[in-house]
């Protein structure tokens, strides 16, 4: 959620953390800081706000003062957990001799700030970081290391750690369980981040460190040891994405150029992955021989958010078209509801991030219970993808927006591919399995003809833009449509958007229907359309204005909407992925006409690795 990076090097270090700290924004951003190593001690630069309220307070400094010449120090944006987002409470967080920053969450803060005021030490804000902070301060007695493992002993909780001592220039001291740190490795320099978007810049070699990791940096100098035990290798490994991947390239928001790029992405998820000859799907990273797919006897699907969204769409296909039972579960109770599972179970992780903390939990608990576990995760190398051992990359590239849009439609098609994998295994023919890659195949086309009308739906988004309020309703793989256009659009345009099942809509939501509570309906040709026409029915009688997304042509459903979004004409769960494109942008055109911070819509981050 927050975001680290840290410098040690021949370089000047403020450059390199500015623009890391604007590449990680996306992750968390109500303050920034940073501590840099200068001749004279540690200085502590922190502001309210964005990073160019920072970068403001750096500009105060002469060009040549020692804070621009430093060549190592450590930053960070904020996403407020314990206490407001205030100066204060920004990181980096510092004592006399030493500064920390810090991702995740200290559970047991409250014990160690009254054992540290007890021992004298006074507190400035209200965070848990500054208690690791000072914890680290207690047991410091001239190396940063020592103190580091030692504080870090005491804790229960999460954390991704950065810290420099005063007495120990140029030396940062990273650590991590549960909130990811990535080394970048160049030439007689090093950046941490954490998250590789900061270094990519710099270097394509990245080590990943894992949990219970603790490095000391100097340059180019690198020495990783294990929390628990003595010295660990870590390997480097090349990130596949450019730096470019990383820009807007000419967008005037990273959401609107992710949409652009999704024919492209979703190419990337499918290619090398589709056996038109067998009609079937490839997907060797899940590990399974034919058998273990033939005796699997249960997919359960766990995600967050748009990704459980897609996980939906997952479960109507593979009981759809392979005749296998399957679930989705929210991930934040799957371990706490104490699930059914067992050895014969497939649990399928969907994360973009691959280090969303109850995915990860549930992760977890279901390789604790015994089952099968994959990850379909988009970040490489990310903690999910790591503790799986096992899944499908999506292969969409970076998604820097907050809102997921092309994360989204890369993780249907993939589980399309897994649909059809086990469909064949189980009671698809061949010819049946033809016709389902040709559908995988026709993707990227469907999605570019609905880029095509992005001109239109922006005309259409106009009409509503004035709207406090707005219900989606829609049935069978139009249902998870459905919510996420009304997550796509609460969250980027604040407009309160609540999604049902079309048929729902009488057992009580109708009741707030009236003129200012328009309706998107999805009434795409297929099962269930003339049911949803019923309930535009409803909608209008009550004197809501319905617009309609509708089947390319159906001059039926046109009749009954007061606007309407056309799709090209295709089976419903191939229809899933252009009709969700179209509900992308008509948010994004209604955000952008409300005048919303789209890319940074208030209170959420990117990665939500605490629970
Ligand atoms: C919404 C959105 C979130 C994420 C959710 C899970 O646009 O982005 O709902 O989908 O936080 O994140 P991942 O997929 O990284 O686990």
């Amino acid at each position: 959620m927050c975001g680290i990076v840290g410098y040690t090097g021949n370089k000047a270090a403020v450059p390199v953390l500015v623009n890391g700290l604007k590449r990680l924004e996306y992750r968390g951003y109500d303050s920034a800081g940073l501590a840099i190593d200068t001749p004279t001690g540690i200085l502590v630069e922190k502001a309210k706000g964005k990073v160019s309220e920072l970068t403001k307070l750096l500009a105060e400094h002469q060009e040549d003062s020692p804070i621009h010449k430093s060549q190592a120090g450590i930053a960070h944006t904020r996403w407020a957990t314990h206490g407001p987002p205030t100066t204060e409470n920004a990181h980096p967080h510092a004592s006399s001799r030493i500064a920390l920053v810090h991702n995740g969450i200290i559970e047991n803060y409250k014990s160690l700030k009254g054992k540290l005021e007890a021992q004298g030490y006074n507190f400035l804000s209200q965070t848990d970081t500054e208690v690791l902070a000072l914890l680290v301060d207690s047991h410091y007695d001239g190396d940063l290391f020592q103190a580091l493992s030692s504080a870090l002993k005491e804790v229960e909780g999460t954390f991704g750690v950065a810290c420099m001592a005063k007495d120990e220039p140029g030396v940062l001291i990273v650590a991590r369980r549960g909130s990811p740190i990535v080394l970048g490795v160049g030439e007689n320099e090093t950046i941490v981040a954490s998250d590789a978007s900061a270094i990519i810049k710099h270097t394509r070699q990245a080590i990943y460190l894992d949990d219970n990791d603790i490095a000391k940096i100097k340059g180019g100098d690198i020495d990783i040891r294990s929390l628990d035990a003595g010295v660990v290798s870590r390997e480097a490994s090349e990130i596949d994405w450019s730096p470019d991947a990383a820009e807007k390239g000419g967008y005037e928001h990273y959401m609107l150029k992710e949409i652009f790029e999704q024919p492209d992405a979703i190419k990337n998820t499918i290619r090398g992955r589709m056996d038109a000859e067998r009609g079937t799907s490839m997907l060797g990273g899940l590990g399974l021989t034919p058998r273990e797919i033939v005796d699997i006897q249960r997919l359960v699907i766990v995600g967050c958010g748009t990704s459980l969204n897609a996980g939906m769409v997952g479960e109507f296909a593979t009981e759809d078209f392979a005749g296998l039972a399957a679930e989705v579960e929210q991930a934040a109770e799957f371990r706490y509801r104490n699930p059914i599972i067992n050895s014969k179970d497939l649990v399928l992780a969907i994360s973009q991030s691959g280090e969303t903390a109850d995915t990860l939990a549930a992760v977890r608990e279901a390789t604790e219970k015994g089952a099968l576990v994959a990850g379909l995760v988009n970040v490489v190398g990310s903690t999910i993808a790591r503790e799986t051992g096992r899944g499908v990359y999506l292969h969409a590239g970076p998604e820097i927006s907050v809102a997921s849009t092309k994360a989204f439609t890369c993780q249907v098609a993939t589980l399309l591919m897994v649909a059809l994998k086990f469909a064949r295994s189980r009671r698809m023919s061949v010819e049946q399995g033809r016709r389902f890659v040709q559908e995988i195949e026709s993707l990227p086309g469907l999605v570019k003809q609905v880029l095509a009308k992005d001109k239109q739906i922006a005309e259409v988004a106009a009409r509503y833009v004035q709207y406090e309020r707005m219900f989606f309703i829609g049935r069978g793989y139009l249902y998870p449509v459905a919510m996420e256009g009304a997550l796509k659009l609460k969250e980027i345009s604040y407009i309160h958007a609540e999604a049902y099942h079309a048929a729902e809509l009488k057992h009580g939501p109708i009741a707030l229907l009236e003129d200012t509570m328009p309706v998107v309906a999805l009434a795409l040709e297929g099962p269930g359309k003339e049911k949803t026409i019923g309930n535009i029915k409803e909608c209008s009688a009550r004197n809501a204005r319905v617009l309609g997304i509708i089947t390319e042509g159906d001059e039926e459903a046109k009749s009954e909407v007061d606007d309407y979004i056309e799709i090209p004409a295709c089976r419903l769960h191939a229809a899933v992925i252009p009709a969700t494109v179209a509900l992308q942008l008509f948010s994004y055109h209604v955000a952008r006409l409300r005048g919303c911070p789209i890319d940074q819509p208030r209170n959420l981050a990117k990665s939500v690795t605490v629970e």
